[in-house]
Protein backbone atom coordinates (compact mmCIF):
# COMPACT_ATOMS: atom_id res chain seq x y z
CA UNK A 1 0.00 0.00 0.00
CA UNK A 2 2.82 2.87 1.23
CA UNK A 3 4.94 1.71 -1.98
CA UNK A 4 2.28 2.05 -4.36
CA UNK A 5 1.46 5.36 -3.33
CA UNK A 6 4.77 6.36 -3.44
CA UNK A 7 5.18 4.82 -6.62
CA UNK A 8 2.20 7.03 -7.65
CA UNK A 9 3.25 10.29 -6.40
CA UNK A 10 6.59 10.14 -7.93
CA UNK A 11 5.56 8.94 -11.51
CA UNK A 12 2.77 11.71 -11.21
CA UNK A 13 5.56 14.48 -10.85
CA UNK A 14 7.62 12.50 -13.50
CA UNK A 15 4.92 12.48 -15.99
CA UNK A 16 2.70 15.14 -15.70
CA UNK A 17 1.68 16.87 -18.67
CA UNK A 18 1.01 20.45 -17.56
CA UNK A 19 4.57 22.48 -18.22
CA UNK A 20 4.48 26.61 -17.83
CA UNK A 21 8.04 27.55 -16.66
CA UNK A 22 8.28 30.51 -14.59
CA UNK A 23 11.39 32.12 -14.28
CA UNK A 24 11.50 35.00 -11.84
CA UNK A 25 14.31 33.64 -10.01
CA UNK A 26 16.63 34.04 -13.03
CA UNK A 27 15.85 37.47 -14.19
CA UNK A 28 17.93 39.52 -11.16
CA UNK A 29 20.19 39.08 -8.21
CA UNK A 30 18.24 41.68 -5.66
CA UNK A 31 19.24 41.38 -1.93
CA UNK A 32 15.96 40.03 -1.40
CA UNK A 33 15.45 36.51 -0.77
CA UNK A 34 14.88 34.24 -3.57
CA UNK A 35 11.77 32.05 -3.84
CA UNK A 36 11.69 29.02 -6.10
CA UNK A 37 10.34 28.82 -9.36
CA UNK A 38 8.59 26.05 -11.07
CA UNK A 39 8.82 22.57 -8.95
CA UNK A 40 6.63 20.50 -11.52
CA UNK A 41 8.81 21.88 -15.15
CA UNK A 42 11.79 20.76 -12.96
CA UNK A 43 10.61 17.86 -11.88
CA UNK A 44 10.54 16.88 -15.94
CA UNK A 45 13.87 17.98 -16.28
CA UNK A 46 14.88 15.80 -13.34
CA UNK A 47 13.82 12.95 -15.74
CA UNK A 48 15.10 14.96 -19.13
CA UNK A 49 18.57 15.12 -17.83
CA UNK A 50 19.13 11.84 -16.82
CA UNK A 51 18.95 12.61 -12.66
CA UNK A 52 16.64 9.75 -12.65
CA UNK A 53 18.77 7.19 -14.25
CA UNK A 54 20.98 7.26 -10.55
CA UNK A 55 18.76 9.20 -8.49
CA UNK A 56 15.24 7.59 -6.86
CA UNK A 57 12.59 10.05 -5.40
CA UNK A 58 10.55 7.62 -2.72
CA UNK A 59 12.05 4.41 -3.90
CA UNK A 60 10.91 5.22 -7.73
CA UNK A 61 14.03 5.66 -10.12
CA UNK A 62 18.05 4.80 -10.09
CA UNK A 63 19.95 3.45 -7.15
CA UNK A 64 23.48 5.17 -8.36
CA UNK A 65 22.80 7.80 -6.44
CA UNK A 66 20.98 8.56 -2.76
CA UNK A 67 17.28 8.55 -2.50
CA UNK A 68 16.42 11.76 -3.00
CA UNK A 69 12.78 11.98 -1.33
CA UNK A 70 14.50 11.33 2.51
CA UNK A 71 14.51 14.88 3.61
CA UNK A 72 17.61 15.00 2.89
CA UNK A 73 17.20 18.78 0.81
CA UNK A 74 15.16 20.27 3.36
CA UNK A 75 17.45 23.50 2.76
CA UNK A 76 17.32 26.68 1.57
CA UNK A 77 17.50 26.90 -1.92
CA UNK A 78 21.40 27.89 -2.69
CA UNK A 79 22.76 25.66 0.04
CA UNK A 80 20.66 22.55 -2.47
CA UNK A 81 22.93 24.39 -5.17
CA UNK A 82 25.60 23.85 -2.78
CA UNK A 83 24.93 20.28 -2.28
CA UNK A 84 24.86 19.53 -6.04
CA UNK A 85 28.18 20.76 -5.68
CA UNK A 86 29.92 19.21 -2.95
CA UNK A 87 28.75 15.83 -4.41
CA UNK A 88 30.00 17.00 -8.12
CA UNK A 89 33.36 14.57 -7.83
CA UNK A 90 31.35 11.67 -6.12
CA UNK A 91 28.49 11.66 -9.43
CA UNK A 92 31.44 12.46 -11.67
CA UNK A 93 33.14 9.15 -10.53
CA UNK A 94 29.65 7.53 -11.49
CA UNK A 95 29.28 9.60 -14.75
CA UNK A 96 32.65 8.62 -15.82
CA UNK A 97 31.90 4.78 -14.53
CA UNK A 98 28.78 4.54 -16.53
CA UNK A 99 30.53 6.61 -19.57
CA UNK A 100 27.77 9.32 -19.53
CA UNK A 101 28.70 12.94 -19.55
CA UNK A 102 27.55 15.48 -17.26
CA UNK A 103 23.97 17.19 -18.32
CA UNK A 104 24.72 20.48 -19.02
CA UNK A 105 21.84 23.47 -17.63
CA UNK A 106 20.48 26.96 -18.78
CA UNK A 107 19.97 29.12 -16.07
CA UNK A 108 16.00 29.15 -16.56
CA UNK A 109 16.18 25.25 -16.31
CA UNK A 110 18.50 25.13 -13.18
CA UNK A 111 15.74 27.51 -11.45
CA UNK A 112 13.09 24.91 -11.88
CA UNK A 113 15.43 21.82 -11.11
CA UNK A 114 15.83 23.87 -7.94
CA UNK A 115 12.54 24.40 -7.46
CA UNK A 116 11.71 20.90 -8.03
CA UNK A 117 14.84 19.59 -5.66
CA UNK A 118 13.72 21.97 -3.15
CA UNK A 119 9.68 20.77 -3.20
CA UNK A 120 11.17 17.22 -2.17
CA UNK A 121 12.38 18.55 1.04
CA UNK A 122 9.34 19.35 1.91
CA UNK A 123 7.46 16.43 1.62
CA UNK A 124 6.28 14.63 4.87
CA UNK A 125 7.15 11.53 5.55
CA UNK A 126 4.58 8.75 4.64
CA UNK A 127 2.28 8.60 7.27
CA UNK A 128 1.25 5.19 9.38
CA UNK A 129 -2.29 4.14 8.96
CA UNK A 130 -2.50 2.34 12.31
CA UNK A 131 -0.83 4.99 13.94
CA UNK A 132 -3.81 7.38 12.16
CA UNK A 133 -6.21 4.56 12.66
CA UNK A 134 -5.58 5.73 16.57
CA UNK A 135 -5.24 9.15 16.32
CA UNK A 136 -8.85 9.27 14.13
CA UNK A 137 -10.53 8.06 17.36
CA UNK A 138 -8.54 9.50 19.50
CA UNK A 139 -8.79 13.07 18.11
CA UNK A 140 -12.32 12.16 18.16
CA UNK A 141 -12.88 12.31 14.19
CA UNK A 142 -14.89 9.60 14.64
CA UNK A 143 -17.98 11.04 16.96
CA UNK A 144 -18.60 12.86 13.65
CA UNK A 145 -17.28 11.29 10.69
CA UNK A 146 -17.63 7.44 9.00
CA UNK A 147 -14.63 6.33 7.27
CA UNK A 148 -15.70 2.45 6.00
CA UNK A 149 -19.34 2.84 7.28
CA UNK A 150 -18.29 2.94 10.96
CA UNK A 151 -18.38 6.15 12.84
CA UNK A 152 -20.49 9.13 13.28
CA UNK A 153 -23.24 10.64 10.67
CA UNK A 154 -23.39 14.47 12.09
CA UNK A 155 -20.45 15.39 9.05
CA UNK A 156 -19.66 13.63 5.79
CA UNK A 157 -18.32 10.23 5.71
CA UNK A 158 -14.76 10.99 4.65
CA UNK A 159 -13.97 7.94 2.70
CA UNK A 160 -13.95 9.52 -0.84
CA UNK A 161 -10.54 11.45 0.63
CA UNK A 162 -8.84 8.05 -0.11
CA UNK A 163 -8.85 9.07 -3.38
CA UNK A 164 -6.72 11.63 -2.96
CA UNK A 165 -3.12 11.34 -3.27
CA UNK A 166 -2.04 13.94 -1.97
CA UNK A 167 -3.61 15.20 1.61
CA UNK A 168 -3.88 18.84 -0.17
CA UNK A 169 -7.54 18.14 -0.20
CA UNK A 170 -7.79 17.42 3.40
CA UNK A 171 -5.84 20.22 4.50
CA UNK A 172 -8.25 22.63 2.12
CA UNK A 173 -10.81 20.73 3.81
CA UNK A 174 -9.88 21.26 7.37
CA UNK A 175 -9.17 25.02 6.66
CA UNK A 176 -12.82 25.46 5.08
CA UNK A 177 -14.60 23.48 7.39
CA UNK A 178 -12.91 24.62 10.19
CA UNK A 179 -14.74 27.03 11.18
CA UNK A 180 -18.42 25.14 10.84
CA UNK A 181 -16.77 22.41 12.44
CA UNK A 182 -15.64 24.14 15.18
CA UNK A 183 -19.25 25.66 15.96
CA UNK A 184 -20.34 21.42 16.11
CA UNK A 185 -17.77 20.48 18.33
CA UNK A 186 -18.36 23.50 20.78
CA UNK A 187 -22.28 22.36 20.60
CA UNK A 188 -21.44 18.88 21.03
CA UNK A 189 -18.90 19.59 24.01
CA UNK A 190 -16.11 17.67 21.61
CA UNK A 191 -12.91 19.27 22.39
CA UNK A 192 -11.56 20.68 18.96
CA UNK A 193 -8.28 18.92 19.07
CA UNK A 194 -4.51 19.94 18.30
CA UNK A 195 -2.29 19.05 15.44
CA UNK A 196 1.39 17.84 15.95
CA UNK A 197 4.05 15.98 14.27
CA UNK A 198 3.03 14.11 11.31
CA UNK A 199 -0.94 13.98 12.67
CA UNK A 200 -2.06 14.51 9.20
CA UNK A 201 -0.25 12.48 7.64
CA UNK A 202 -0.88 9.33 9.47
CA UNK A 203 -4.95 10.40 9.42
CA UNK A 204 -4.20 10.90 5.59
CA UNK A 205 -2.69 7.44 5.17
CA UNK A 206 -5.29 5.87 7.59
CA UNK A 207 -8.40 7.29 5.59
CA UNK A 208 -6.00 5.73 2.45
CA UNK A 209 -6.20 2.29 3.61
CA UNK A 210 -9.70 2.09 4.31
CA UNK A 211 -10.99 3.78 0.94
CA UNK A 212 -8.27 1.76 -0.61
CA UNK A 213 -8.67 0.84 -4.08
CA UNK A 214 -10.44 4.11 -5.86
CA UNK A 215 -8.69 6.03 -8.82
CA UNK A 216 -6.09 8.29 -7.79
CA UNK A 217 -6.97 12.23 -8.09
CA UNK A 218 -3.36 14.07 -8.48
CA UNK A 219 -2.83 17.90 -7.42
CA UNK A 220 0.21 19.52 -8.78
CA UNK A 221 2.78 20.28 -6.45
CA UNK A 222 2.34 23.57 -5.15
CA UNK A 223 4.11 26.56 -6.99
CA UNK A 224 5.65 29.44 -4.14
CA UNK A 225 5.41 32.08 -6.13
CA UNK A 226 1.71 31.64 -6.90
CA UNK A 227 1.45 30.97 -3.44
CA UNK A 228 2.80 34.12 -2.58
CA UNK A 229 0.00 35.75 -4.88
CA UNK A 230 -2.27 34.04 -2.67
CA UNK A 231 -0.77 35.01 0.64
CA UNK A 232 -1.54 38.74 -0.48
CA UNK A 233 -4.87 38.37 -2.27
CA UNK A 234 -6.26 36.15 0.38
CA UNK A 235 -5.31 39.17 2.75
CA UNK A 236 -3.07 37.02 4.82
CA UNK A 237 -0.45 39.36 4.86
CA UNK A 238 -2.79 42.17 5.84
CA UNK A 239 -2.40 40.62 9.65
CA UNK A 240 1.05 38.75 9.06
CA UNK A 241 4.18 41.32 8.56
CA UNK A 242 6.16 38.83 5.64
CA UNK A 243 8.54 40.46 3.45
CA UNK A 244 7.61 43.52 4.93
CA UNK A 245 4.15 44.62 3.88
CA UNK A 246 2.01 44.63 6.15
CA UNK A 247 3.08 44.97 9.99
CA UNK A 248 0.12 43.21 11.62
CA UNK A 249 -1.61 41.50 14.57
CA UNK A 250 -0.41 38.08 13.57
CA UNK A 251 2.74 37.16 13.57
CA UNK A 252 5.98 37.42 11.68
CA UNK A 253 5.23 33.38 9.94
CA UNK A 254 8.87 33.59 8.54
CA UNK A 255 10.06 33.84 11.81
CA UNK A 256 8.30 30.67 13.34
CA UNK A 257 7.20 28.75 11.03
CA UNK A 258 9.05 24.99 11.01
CA UNK A 259 8.77 21.93 9.38
CA UNK A 260 7.03 20.18 6.62
CA UNK A 261 3.98 21.19 4.22
CA UNK A 262 1.54 18.83 6.80
CA UNK A 263 3.22 20.24 10.35
CA UNK A 264 2.57 23.52 8.41
CA UNK A 265 -1.51 22.72 7.27
CA UNK A 266 -1.80 21.46 11.28
CA UNK A 267 -0.50 24.48 12.62
CA UNK A 268 -3.12 26.56 10.67
CA UNK A 269 -5.50 24.42 12.14
CA UNK A 270 -4.38 24.86 15.71
CA UNK A 271 -4.32 28.94 15.10
CA UNK A 272 -7.34 28.81 13.39
CA UNK A 273 -9.93 29.83 15.86
CA UNK A 274 -7.87 32.60 17.35
CA UNK A 275 -7.66 33.99 13.78
CA UNK A 276 -11.18 33.53 12.79
CA UNK A 277 -11.60 35.65 15.44
CA UNK A 278 -8.97 38.06 14.69
CA UNK A 279 -10.76 38.42 11.07
CA UNK A 280 -13.74 38.81 12.68
CA UNK A 281 -12.53 41.66 14.32
CA UNK A 282 -11.14 43.07 11.71
CA UNK A 283 -13.79 42.98 8.76
CA UNK A 284 -11.81 40.41 6.97
CA UNK A 285 -14.03 37.33 5.50
CA UNK A 286 -12.31 33.65 6.28
CA UNK A 287 -10.86 32.97 3.23
CA UNK A 288 -12.14 29.99 0.86
CA UNK A 289 -9.14 28.28 -0.30
CA UNK A 290 -9.14 26.15 -2.95
CA UNK A 291 -7.69 23.05 -3.77
CA UNK A 292 -4.78 24.31 -5.98
CA UNK A 293 -4.80 27.80 -3.27
CA UNK A 294 -4.08 25.65 -0.68
CA UNK A 295 -1.22 23.75 -2.08
CA UNK A 296 0.20 26.93 -3.93
CA UNK A 297 -0.04 28.89 -0.24
CA UNK A 298 1.32 26.05 1.91
CA UNK A 299 4.56 25.42 0.05
CA UNK A 300 4.98 29.65 0.02
CA UNK A 301 4.53 28.92 3.58
CA UNK A 302 7.12 25.43 3.97
CA UNK A 303 9.92 28.26 1.76
CA UNK A 304 9.17 30.96 4.41
CA UNK A 305 11.63 28.98 6.21
CA UNK A 306 14.23 28.34 4.32
CA UNK A 307 14.49 31.66 2.13
CA UNK A 308 18.47 32.10 1.67
CA UNK A 309 19.78 34.68 3.62
CA UNK A 310 21.25 37.05 1.47
CA UNK A 311 25.14 36.49 0.79
CA UNK A 312 27.19 38.30 2.66
CA UNK A 313 30.35 39.90 0.24
CA UNK A 314 32.55 40.30 2.95
CA UNK A 315 32.17 36.57 3.77
CA UNK A 316 32.18 35.43 0.55
CA UNK A 317 35.28 37.07 -0.38
CA UNK A 318 36.69 34.82 2.55
CA UNK A 319 35.43 31.69 1.26
CA UNK A 320 36.83 32.87 -2.25
CA UNK A 321 40.44 32.76 -0.07
CA UNK A 322 39.87 30.06 2.03
CA UNK A 323 38.14 27.46 -0.91
CA UNK A 324 41.26 28.40 -3.07
CA UNK A 325 39.16 29.77 -5.87
CA UNK A 326 41.81 32.53 -6.45
CA UNK A 327 44.52 30.06 -7.15
CA UNK A 328 43.28 29.17 -10.24
CA UNK A 329 40.92 32.41 -11.60
CA UNK A 330 42.35 35.79 -12.53
CA UNK A 331 40.86 38.65 -10.61
CA UNK A 332 41.32 42.37 -11.09
CA UNK A 333 44.62 41.53 -13.51
CA UNK A 334 45.90 39.20 -11.49
CA UNK A 335 46.78 36.14 -13.10
CA UNK A 336 45.84 32.70 -11.64
CA UNK A 337 47.19 29.47 -12.86
CA UNK A 338 44.12 28.41 -15.10
CA UNK A 339 40.95 29.78 -14.44
CA UNK A 340 39.27 32.32 -16.79
CA UNK A 341 38.64 35.68 -15.09
CA UNK A 342 35.33 35.18 -13.11
CA UNK A 343 34.42 39.07 -13.15
CA UNK A 344 34.66 39.10 -16.90
CA UNK A 345 32.32 35.85 -18.01
CA UNK A 346 29.22 37.47 -20.21
CA UNK A 347 27.28 34.54 -18.27
CA UNK A 348 28.16 35.52 -15.03
CA UNK A 349 25.46 38.12 -13.88
CA UNK A 350 23.14 36.39 -11.54
CA UNK A 351 23.38 33.70 -8.94
CA UNK A 352 21.81 31.31 -10.73
CA UNK A 353 24.59 31.75 -13.46
CA UNK A 354 26.82 31.14 -11.26
CA UNK A 355 25.31 28.50 -9.60
CA UNK A 356 24.55 27.19 -13.89
CA UNK A 357 28.25 27.64 -14.70
CA UNK A 358 29.81 25.84 -11.95
CA UNK A 359 27.44 22.79 -12.15
CA UNK A 360 28.15 22.69 -15.75
CA UNK A 361 31.89 23.63 -15.74
CA UNK A 362 32.80 21.14 -12.60
CA UNK A 363 34.08 18.39 -14.78
CA UNK A 364 36.73 20.39 -16.34
CA UNK A 365 37.75 22.16 -12.49
CA UNK A 366 37.69 18.75 -11.00
CA UNK A 367 40.26 17.56 -13.64
CA UNK A 368 42.40 20.96 -12.95
CA UNK A 369 42.37 20.69 -9.37
CA UNK A 370 43.56 16.88 -9.51
CA UNK A 371 46.29 18.24 -11.45
CA UNK A 372 46.70 20.92 -9.44
CA UNK A 373 46.29 18.75 -5.97
CA UNK A 374 43.82 21.41 -4.75
CA UNK A 375 41.29 19.64 -2.57
CA UNK A 376 38.07 19.78 -4.02
CA UNK A 377 36.26 23.08 -2.35
CA UNK A 378 33.17 21.76 0.44
CA UNK A 379 30.73 24.55 0.77
CA UNK A 380 28.69 24.60 4.19
CA UNK A 381 25.48 26.25 4.55
CA UNK A 382 25.31 29.82 3.26
CA UNK A 383 28.71 29.50 2.00
CA UNK A 384 27.39 29.46 -1.74
CA UNK A 385 24.87 32.68 -1.38
CA UNK A 386 28.11 34.30 0.10
CA UNK A 387 30.48 33.18 -2.48
CA UNK A 388 27.91 34.38 -5.22
CA UNK A 389 27.34 37.86 -3.45
CA UNK A 390 31.36 38.29 -3.50
CA UNK A 391 31.61 37.15 -7.21
CA UNK A 392 28.17 39.34 -8.37
CA UNK A 393 29.99 42.42 -6.41
CA UNK A 394 33.96 42.06 -8.04
CA UNK A 395 31.71 42.10 -11.56
CA UNK A 396 31.20 45.80 -10.34
CA UNK A 397 35.23 46.46 -10.25
CA UNK A 398 36.40 47.82 -7.25
CA UNK A 399 36.06 51.40 -7.32
CA UNK A 400 32.08 50.55 -6.93
CA UNK A 401 30.34 50.19 -3.97
CA UNK A 402 30.64 45.80 -3.21
CA UNK A 403 26.66 45.82 -2.73
CA UNK A 404 25.52 42.23 -3.44
CA UNK A 405 23.52 43.57 -6.09
CA UNK A 406 23.15 42.78 -9.57
CA UNK A 407 19.55 45.07 -10.30
CA UNK A 408 22.31 46.96 -12.28
CA UNK A 409 22.69 43.87 -14.88
CA UNK A 410 19.65 43.15 -15.33
CA UNK A 411 19.27 40.71 -18.50
CA UNK A 412 16.51 41.03 -20.91
C1 LIG B 1 25.55 8.80 -13.01
C2 LIG B 1 24.77 8.85 -11.80
C3 LIG B 1 24.25 10.19 -11.33
C4 LIG B 1 23.54 11.11 -12.09
C5 LIG B 1 23.13 11.00 -13.56
C6 LIG B 1 23.21 12.18 -11.18
N1 LIG B 1 23.70 11.93 -9.93
FE1 LIG B 1 23.44 13.10 -8.28
N2 LIG B 1 24.57 11.84 -7.20
C7 LIG B 1 25.13 10.66 -7.66
C8 LIG B 1 25.95 10.08 -6.61
C9 LIG B 1 26.74 8.78 -6.72
C10 LIG B 1 25.86 10.96 -5.50
C11 LIG B 1 26.55 10.83 -4.17
C12 LIG B 1 27.90 11.48 -4.38
C13 LIG B 1 28.66 11.63 -3.12
O1 LIG B 1 28.42 10.91 -2.16
O2 LIG B 1 29.52 12.55 -3.10
C14 LIG B 1 24.97 12.05 -5.90
C15 LIG B 1 24.62 13.12 -5.07
C16 LIG B 1 23.70 14.09 -5.42
C17 LIG B 1 23.22 15.12 -4.52
C18 LIG B 1 23.62 15.31 -3.08
C19 LIG B 1 22.67 14.59 -2.17
C20 LIG B 1 23.02 14.83 -0.72
O3 LIG B 1 23.28 13.83 -0.02
O4 LIG B 1 23.06 15.97 -0.28
C21 LIG B 1 22.32 15.88 -5.22
C22 LIG B 1 21.51 17.05 -4.69
C23 LIG B 1 22.26 15.33 -6.54
N3 LIG B 1 23.10 14.26 -6.63
C24 LIG B 1 21.46 15.84 -7.55
C25 LIG B 1 21.51 15.38 -8.87
C26 LIG B 1 20.80 16.01 -9.96
C27 LIG B 1 19.88 17.21 -9.83
C28 LIG B 1 21.09 15.31 -11.08
C29 LIG B 1 20.64 15.58 -12.51
C30 LIG B 1 21.12 16.82 -13.05
C31 LIG B 1 21.99 14.24 -10.69
N4 LIG B 1 22.22 14.31 -9.35
C32 LIG B 1 22.48 13.29 -11.57
C33 LIG B 1 24.95 10.10 -8.91
C34 LIG B 1 24.34 10.73 -9.98
C1 LIG C 1 -18.12 17.42 16.68
C2 LIG C 1 -18.20 16.87 15.36
C3 LIG C 1 -16.98 16.82 14.51
C4 LIG C 1 -15.73 16.34 14.85
C5 LIG C 1 -15.25 15.81 16.18
C6 LIG C 1 -14.94 16.42 13.65
N1 LIG C 1 -15.69 16.96 12.62
FE1 LIG C 1 -15.09 17.19 10.70
N2 LIG C 1 -16.87 18.04 10.25
C7 LIG C 1 -17.92 18.20 11.12
C8 LIG C 1 -18.99 18.92 10.46
C9 LIG C 1 -20.32 19.31 11.06
C10 LIG C 1 -18.53 19.19 9.13
C11 LIG C 1 -19.24 19.95 8.05
C12 LIG C 1 -18.89 21.43 8.24
C13 LIG C 1 -19.62 22.32 7.24
O1 LIG C 1 -20.82 22.40 7.30
O2 LIG C 1 -18.90 22.93 6.43
C14 LIG C 1 -17.20 18.61 9.05
C15 LIG C 1 -16.43 18.62 7.90
C16 LIG C 1 -15.23 17.92 7.75
C17 LIG C 1 -14.56 17.73 6.51
C18 LIG C 1 -15.05 18.17 5.16
C19 LIG C 1 -15.98 17.06 4.69
C20 LIG C 1 -16.60 17.29 3.32
O3 LIG C 1 -17.77 17.60 3.23
O4 LIG C 1 -15.85 17.13 2.33
C21 LIG C 1 -13.43 17.01 6.79
C22 LIG C 1 -12.37 16.54 5.79
C23 LIG C 1 -13.40 16.77 8.21
N3 LIG C 1 -14.51 17.34 8.75
C24 LIG C 1 -12.40 16.10 8.86
C25 LIG C 1 -12.37 15.88 10.24
C26 LIG C 1 -11.28 15.25 10.94
C27 LIG C 1 -10.02 14.71 10.29
C28 LIG C 1 -11.63 15.23 12.26
C29 LIG C 1 -10.77 14.74 13.41
C30 LIG C 1 -9.52 15.43 13.58
C31 LIG C 1 -12.91 15.87 12.38
N4 LIG C 1 -13.34 16.25 11.14
C32 LIG C 1 -13.62 16.01 13.58
C33 LIG C 1 -17.97 17.77 12.43
C34 LIG C 1 -16.91 17.22 13.12
C1 LIG D 1 -7.13 39.22 10.90
C2 LIG D 1 -5.73 38.90 11.03
C3 LIG D 1 -5.24 37.61 10.41
C4 LIG D 1 -5.40 37.18 9.10
C5 LIG D 1 -6.18 37.85 7.98
C6 LIG D 1 -4.66 35.95 9.01
N1 LIG D 1 -4.08 35.64 10.19
FE1 LIG D 1 -2.84 34.06 10.55
N2 LIG D 1 -2.75 34.60 12.53
C7 LIG D 1 -3.33 35.72 13.08
C8 LIG D 1 -3.09 35.71 14.51
C9 LIG D 1 -3.56 36.76 15.51
C10 LIG D 1 -2.33 34.53 14.79
C11 LIG D 1 -1.88 34.00 16.17
C12 LIG D 1 -3.01 33.16 16.63
C13 LIG D 1 -2.70 32.37 17.87
O1 LIG D 1 -1.88 32.81 18.66
O2 LIG D 1 -3.28 31.27 18.02
C14 LIG D 1 -2.14 33.87 13.52
C15 LIG D 1 -1.42 32.69 13.35
C16 LIG D 1 -1.12 32.11 12.12
C17 LIG D 1 -0.26 30.97 11.96
C18 LIG D 1 0.44 30.22 13.07
C19 LIG D 1 1.73 30.89 13.43
C20 LIG D 1 2.41 30.19 14.59
O3 LIG D 1 2.33 30.72 15.72
O4 LIG D 1 3.01 29.13 14.40
C21 LIG D 1 -0.22 30.69 10.62
C22 LIG D 1 0.56 29.59 9.93
C23 LIG D 1 -1.07 31.66 9.96
N3 LIG D 1 -1.58 32.50 10.91
C24 LIG D 1 -1.30 31.70 8.59
C25 LIG D 1 -2.22 32.54 8.00
C26 LIG D 1 -2.61 32.46 6.62
C27 LIG D 1 -2.05 31.48 5.61
C28 LIG D 1 -3.56 33.43 6.41
C29 LIG D 1 -4.32 33.72 5.14
C30 LIG D 1 -5.12 32.61 4.63
C31 LIG D 1 -3.74 34.12 7.66
N4 LIG D 1 -2.92 33.55 8.60
C32 LIG D 1 -4.60 35.20 7.83
C33 LIG D 1 -4.02 36.69 12.40
C34 LIG D 1 -4.41 36.63 11.09
C1 LIG E 1 42.32 24.08 -9.91
C2 LIG E 1 41.88 25.29 -10.51
C3 LIG E 1 40.51 25.82 -10.18
C4 LIG E 1 39.98 26.04 -8.94
C5 LIG E 1 40.59 25.76 -7.57
C6 LIG E 1 38.67 26.61 -9.17
N1 LIG E 1 38.41 26.71 -10.50
FE1 LIG E 1 36.76 27.48 -11.38
N2 LIG E 1 37.46 26.99 -13.20
C7 LIG E 1 38.71 26.47 -13.45
C8 LIG E 1 38.83 26.22 -14.89
C9 LIG E 1 40.03 25.64 -15.57
C10 LIG E 1 37.60 26.63 -15.47
C11 LIG E 1 37.20 26.55 -16.92
C12 LIG E 1 36.57 25.18 -17.08
C13 LIG E 1 36.03 24.91 -18.45
O1 LIG E 1 36.50 25.52 -19.41
O2 LIG E 1 35.14 24.05 -18.54
C14 LIG E 1 36.78 27.12 -14.37
C15 LIG E 1 35.49 27.59 -14.53
C16 LIG E 1 34.74 28.18 -13.54
C17 LIG E 1 33.46 28.80 -13.73
C18 LIG E 1 32.71 28.89 -15.03
C19 LIG E 1 33.21 30.04 -15.84
C20 LIG E 1 32.47 30.14 -17.15
O3 LIG E 1 33.12 30.01 -18.20
O4 LIG E 1 31.24 30.34 -17.11
C21 LIG E 1 33.05 29.28 -12.52
C22 LIG E 1 31.76 30.03 -12.20
C23 LIG E 1 34.06 28.93 -11.55
N3 LIG E 1 35.07 28.25 -12.21
C24 LIG E 1 34.00 29.22 -10.21
C25 LIG E 1 34.92 28.74 -9.28
C26 LIG E 1 34.78 28.91 -7.86
C27 LIG E 1 33.64 29.67 -7.17
C28 LIG E 1 35.83 28.28 -7.29
C29 LIG E 1 36.11 28.10 -5.80
C30 LIG E 1 35.04 27.46 -5.04
C31 LIG E 1 36.63 27.71 -8.33
N4 LIG E 1 36.05 28.00 -9.53
C32 LIG E 1 37.80 27.00 -8.14
C33 LIG E 1 39.67 26.17 -12.53
C34 LIG E 1 39.52 26.24 -11.15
Amino acid sequence: MKARLLVSIGVFLLTAGVYAPDLALGADWSPAPLLPANPLAGSRLFAEKGCLRCHSIHGTGGVLGPDLGQQILNRPLLDIAGAMWNHSPGMEHVFQERRTTRPKFEPAEMANLLAFLYYLGSLDPVGDPEVGARLFSEKRCDVCHSLGGKGGRIGAALDKYSQYASPIYLTAALWNRGQAMAHTMNRMGVPRTVMQGNDISNLMAYIRSVGGGVERVYIQPGNPQQGEKVFREKRCAECHPVKDHGKGVGPDLRAILKGSLMQIAGIMWNHGPKMWAKMAERGIAVPVLSNADTADLISYLYFLQFLDKPGNVERGRVVYREKRCARCHELHGVVGTSGPDLAKIEKLQTPLEVVTEMWNHASTMEQRMLEESVEWPVLKGGEMADLIAYLLSIRNGPSKPVAAKGSEVKRK
